[in-house]
């Protein structure tokens, strides 16, 4: 096992957090690029807590509002022209993945000459990653991606249907202000797709690992126990605070980079799920419920071990079939808190399905195959959607 490790975001965990941000602001800048997404935030008042906590410090604001879910290239650049204008020296990002994500690759943009677009991945063309960004706070308001304090942004090229992701080292956040009060509003259906998320990020490190990693497995464990456990409390009272917090507190370590240390393993289910929402817009943790229990009924022959260890640790299921068993009760998971599990519950058909699998292999992959244990060419991938159908 070899690997480097880095993360410099400073973390402030807790309810009633916000009001850290403010001080954190200020030692930061003077000026700061606001962005949020649709409008959750000025419904819940989360934005006036935000302007209350700047303004007390003494920073001048500016709001950019209107990043979408799966956030869109045509958005950022409108974004761009907007942080030149306003000439601020931060950006605060205020919101879900999609608001988070979006900061981070727009704090690079006056920095990044041509098309942003080219920082992207894409298959194996080389990337032009960017070097320097305006630093970054972020806030969010949801609990699932983990993007408040990793390097990643995944971003949708909407005249291409392509959705990808860029990671650098200038887009670590700063700080990230993680306030489980926040989250307190998210409605029932989204908190549901941040638990698959939460859950996905951890068991894509774990199943595609091919080295032995018994510390990292046992914290994937940890993620999804916790997960299940406090994910049943927070859809049954979506007022549970205690549950939120320790949901969001798992979001934050599923996917700093942490929990996949020396497992150097790829994302197959991601890079599936990031072709299916770039063609229908669905939500990323929606995608990932249908996909990824789909993936592992696929792929676990492959890695017996792994599947008879996942199922035992996580829902002491043991025994013959033990495999199958335990892909089926986080399936049975994923149903109980209200996420689909099939395409056609989200609208999508077989039509299509060889284009998706090209797409994935194309983008996600090296053209010929996506890597993963097993690597899956493009009959593996409509295999997988069939079984997801
Ligand atoms: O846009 P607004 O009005 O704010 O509403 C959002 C949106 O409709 C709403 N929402 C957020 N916080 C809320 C709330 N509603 C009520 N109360 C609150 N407190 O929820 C909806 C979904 O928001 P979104 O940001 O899209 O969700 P999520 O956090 O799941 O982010 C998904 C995006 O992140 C990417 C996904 O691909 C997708 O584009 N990912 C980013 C990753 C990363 N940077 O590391 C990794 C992930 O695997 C993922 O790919
Ligand atoms: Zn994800």
């Amino acid at each position: 096992m070899k690997f480097e490790f880095y993360n410099p975001t400073r973390v402030f965990f807790g309810a009633g957090m916000i009001s850290r941000l403010g001080a954190e602001a200020k030692k930061i800048g003077n000026k700061a690029f606001l962005v949020i997404g649709k409008g959750s935030v000025k419904k819940n008042g989360t934005l006036d807590k935000a302007m209350k906590a700047l303004k007390d410090a003494g920073l001048d604001v500016v709001l950019f509002e209107g990043i979408e879910p799966n956030p869109r290239l045509g958005t950022l650049l409108r974004a761009k022209e907007a942080l030149i204008r306003a000439g601020a020296d931060m950006v605060i990002a205020l919101g879900g993945g999609s608001v988070m994500d979006a900061s981070k690759v727009i704090a690079t943009l006056p920095f990044y000459e041509g098309n942003p677009w080219d920082m992207m991945h894409v298959g194996s063309r080389l990337q032009r990653l960017p070097t320097k960004a305006l630093p970054v706070i972020t806030v969010p308001t949801l609990a699932a991606t983990g993007s408040e304090m990793n390097e990643g942004a995944v971003i949708t090229n909407e005249e291409t249907c392509e959705k990808t992701y860029v990671g650098a080292e200038c887009m670590f956040p700063k700080v990230a202000i993680v306030d489980p009060e926040l989250t307190l509003t998210v409605p029932k259906d989204q908190t549901a797709y941040g638990l698959a998320d939460i859950i996905t990020h951890v068991t894509e490190s774990y199943f595609n690992s091919k080295v032995n990693t018994p510390l990292q497995d046992m914290m994937a464990e940890g993620v999804v126990r916790v997960v299940i456990e406090y994910g049943r409390k927070v859809v049954m009272n979506l007022n549970d605070l205690e549950a939120r917090a320790q949901v969001q507190w798992a979001s934050v370590v599923a996917l700093n980079d942490w929990v996949q240390c020396g497992t150097n393993a790829p994302f197959p289910v991601h890079q599936i799920e990031h072709v299916l929402s770039a063609h229908h817009d669905i939500a990323h943790g929606a995608g990932l419920a249908i996909v990824s229990p789909a993936w592992m009924k696929f792929a676990w022959r492959h890695n017996q071990r792994k599947f008879r260890q996942f199922a035992e640790r996580v829902f002491g299921i043991t025994g013959e079939g033990a495999e199958e068993r335990g892909i089926e009760a986080l399936e049975n998971f994923f149903k109980e808190v209200g996420c689909p599990t099939r395409l056609s519950e989200v609208g999508i058909d077989k039509s299509r399905f060889e284009r998706y699998a090209q797409d994935t292999v194309r983008i996600g992959g090296d053209g010929t195959k996506v890597h993963g244990i097993p690597p899956l060419e493009v009959s593996d991938i409509i295999e997988i959607l069939k079984l997801a159908a």
